[in-house]
Parts: C-alpha cells; sequence; structure tokens
C-alpha cells in the first residue's frame, strides 16, 4: 500500500506539472517527506510496523489538506484518485449499539475500507455490540456520543480530528415516543425528541462537517411517518408544505418551523397550526424537519465546498423489527434488510446522476415528498 500511494502521488505531481501551478517550497518539503514516509508504511492491518497509516496520520495530521491544497481546484479526477483508491476511510453511525445502527455497523464492517465507528451513549451497551461483532469477526471502534450534549460532539470532533477526517456519517441515532394514532403529546416528550432527532442532529453535523473529506457521504436516516404527518387534504398542511419547499429557506428558517411546531404544542394548537394529519407526533414532525434539513445542507455544502463532491441525503429506512417498533403489527424488515439501503446510499459513487440533497426511499428511489407520489411503505 505504501508503494501504491506513492505512485498515486507521483501521478499527482506529473499531472500537476502540466494543469496547474507549481509547488512552493513549503509544500514540496512537505510532501517530499510524506512520499519517503509513505513509501516505507505499512497499512494498519500490519501494526508491529513501525509506521502504519495510524501513526502516520497522528504524526503528519495535516498530510492530507497539504495534499489537497497542492492539487488544483479543478482537478477532480485526481482528487477522485486519491480519496477514492485510498483504503483508511472512517464512518461513523450514531446510534450504533442497537436497531438499525447496529445493522448499518455490522454490514459496513463487512465491505467498508475503513475504520468503522459504533458511537453511543453507554460504554457498557457499546462493548456488548462491540463483542457481539467480534464473534463474527468484525471489529468497529467504539465512541461514547450523545448527540444532544455538546461537550460529548466535541470531543467526539477532537478525536475525528486526530484520525483525520470523516469520509461517512450515517445521523441513525434518534428518540421516539412511537403511539398508533392521533395523540396530543407534552411539551417535554415533543421538546425531548425534536432536541435529539433534529436539533441534535443538526448541532452534530455542524461540528463533523468541516472534518468531511472529498467524496464524503452522509446519510440522514429519517422515516415515511414524518411524510405522512405533512401529506394530506388540510388546508393548514398545505401552508407547512409550502414553508418547508420554499426555495429561499434557510437553516435559521427551518429552526423557527421546528421551534414553531414547539409552541405549537406548548399551546395545544398543533392541529390549528396545520400540523395535523393521520398520524401526528413529534417523531414524524422531527424527522420531516431532518428531511427538509438535508437539501438545504447539501445546498450550503455545495456553495462552500462544491468541488469537492460531497453528498448528503435523507432515507427512509423500511418499517423495521427493532425493539422499538417490536409492539407493530404486519410485515416488517429485519435489520440486516433496511441496512441495506443506508450503506448504498453512503457509498455511493461520485457521477452526474448521483441523488443529492434528495429524500430517498428504502430502495434508494428518489421521491418527492412535496408533490408526491408517496410510496406505500408496508
Ligand atoms: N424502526 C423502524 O421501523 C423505523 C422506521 C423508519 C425510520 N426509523 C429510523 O431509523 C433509526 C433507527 O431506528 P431504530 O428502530 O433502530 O431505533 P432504536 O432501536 O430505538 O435505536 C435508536 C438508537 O439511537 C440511540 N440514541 C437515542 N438518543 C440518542 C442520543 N441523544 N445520542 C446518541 N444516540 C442516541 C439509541 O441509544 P440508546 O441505546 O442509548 O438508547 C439507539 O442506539 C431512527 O432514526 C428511526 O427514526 C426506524
Amino acid at each position: 500500500m505504501g508503494l501504491e500511494a506513492f505512485l498515486d502521488l507521483t501521478k499527482f505531481r506529473q499531472r500537476s506539472s502540466t494543469s496547474g501551478p507549481g509547488l512552493s517550497l513549503e509544500d514540496f518539503i512537505a510532501l517530499s517527506i510524506l512520499l519517503v514516509l509513505l513509501a516505507t508504511s505499512a497499512t494498519d492491518e500490519d501494526p508491529a510496523h513501525p509506521y502504519t497509516h495510524s501513526r502516520l496520520r497522528s504524526i503528519f495530521p495535516k498530510s492530507e489538506e497539504w495534499i489537497l491544497r497542492m492539487i488544483p481546484t479543478s482537478n477532480t479526477d485526481l482528487k477522485k484518485d486519491f480519496f477514492l483508491t485510498r483504503r483508511n476511510k472512517v464512518a461513523v453511525v450514531t446510534g450504533g449499539n442497537r436497531g438499525l445502527g447496529y445493522g448499518i455497523v455490522r454490514k459496513l464492517c463487512q465491505s467498508f475500507p475503513g475504520d468503522v465507528y459504533i458511537t453511543c451513549r453507554n460504554s457498557e451497551d457499546g462493548a456488548k455490540a462491540l463483542e457481539q461483532l467480534k464473534k463474527e469477526g468484525l471489529n468497529p471502534k467504539v465512541h461514547i456520543l450523545d448527540i444532544t450534549l455538546a461537550e460529548s460532539i466535541q470531543e467526539f470532533r477532537r478525536h475525528l480530528e486526530n484520525a483525520g477526517g470523516l469520509d461517512v456519517l450515517i445521523n441513525n441515532a434518534a428518540t421516539a415516543y412511537l403511539h398508533t394514532g392521533v395523540v396530543a403529546e407534552d411539551v417535554k416528550t415533543a421538546e425531548a425528541t425534536l432536541g435529539c432527532n433534529y436539533f441534535g442532529t443538526l448541532s452534530l453535523c455542524e461540528e463533523l462537517f468541516p472534518l468531511l473529506r472529498p467524496f464524503a457521504r452522509v446519510v440522514n436516516i429519517v422515516s415515511s411517518c414524518g411524510v405522512f404527518a405533512i401529506t394530506g387534504n388540510e388546508p393548514k398542511s398545505e401552508g407547512i408544505r409550502k414553508k418547508l419547499s420554499n426555495p429561499n429557506l434557510s437553516i435559521p428558517d427551518l429552526n423557527d418551523i421546528m421551534k414553531g411546531y414547539l409552541s405549537s404544542v406548548a399551546n395545544g394548537s398543533v392541529k390549528e397550526d396545520g400540523w395535523q394529519d393521520i398520524v401526528v407526533s413529534s417523531n414524524n414532525i422531527s424527522k420531516i424537519g431532518l428531511q427538509t434539513l438535508t437539501s438545504l445542507q447539501q445546498r450550503e455544502m455545495d456553495g462552500r465546498r462544491g468541488e469537492d463532491g460531497i453528498v448528503i441525503n435523507s432515507l427512509h429506512p423500511g418499517l423495521i423489527r427493532t425493539e422499538k417498533a417490536a409492539e407493530f403489527p404486519g410485515h416488517m424488515l429485519s435489520i440486516d434488510e433496511a441496512a441495506k439501503g443506508p450503506c448504498e446510499a453512503a457509498t455511493l459513487p461520485p457521477g452526474p446522476d448521483v441523488p443529492k440533497g434528495q429524500f430517498l426511499w428504502t430502495d434508494l428511489r428518489v421521491v418527492d415528498w412535496i408533490n408526491g407520489p408517496i410510496p406505500w411503505c408496508l
């Protein structure tokens, strides 16, 4: 691998001399040191080697930044070569200790070329999940992360910074108080649900997005229930749909809409304010918020780092037979079946036809959740 990386970089030098500006002396020295180390390094599969890629990353945390800086911005082919062929990638699954998250971790561990992180709130749960996966010959990393706690998010960001960045982020963690039918939720439940599923996920993304490497993939796990919560004939639901699909909507605007929902719950005016249809619950509203956030995040990412080919989608994983949904009747997907979609969305290849900022169904179909049609989910 050391030799492979060396050859990749040699290719880069040949191409950059014809298509881009020359190297500065500082860049040249940095690159030369890195080339020597890469040429004599071993992958992390050989921990006895004095220079594994993890050790190199900890000695030269800025190495990729240097290389990126030296690649002309227009040269996306070269970035693709460098970032898509690398094997020491990093994938993070929030709420990876159980349910769908556990299934996603297991599937990624079987094929992802790099480290897969189970993040979880409780170290015992993390250790238990790790033990089970080790029995299958899989070896994820475990890190404590509560997406509702700023310190926990910042600590994890520092950890990933030292690891050199992030290639895949699957925002799966969520809390839900599931009900069948229409219920009036209390403010505490509504705040806890939106606080985790919408605001918690948003905070995590704000901290981790600067660490995303070129061609990174982000998957926000949402739910068909969110769409059903605002789809229908209610004239006021139409108003909510219009607000959410306004092309000029910003993330602060969306935050205000989500806070507006919390006020409606506090005032007991959820239905009157238009958040009303066949299923109303804070879980559903939080998911419709996350779905809307996805397209805004993609728009912002394209504006800031369009040349890096980063793709952010939301995805409904199907109805899954997890602990949470244990009481629901009818056919449901197994955790393994449901993990397929998120893993495919997390490894979408680059290309002009790749869905970006979209709402994806279980089978990666793009669904227009504002105008429909919405597939029937059972
Ligand atoms: N199950 C379904 O039928 C279904 C359908 C559509 C969409 N989804 C979505 O799929 C995802 C996974 O669902 P699931 O059924 O697997 O749920 P689950 O079994 O309840 O697991 C949820 C995971 O999220 C974690 N979590 C909760 N709050 C957290 C926080 N503040 N910080 C970090 N992690 C937190 C939980 O950790 P703890 O173990 O510590 O509680 C757990 O690991 C969710 O986003 C859900 O909305 C599920």
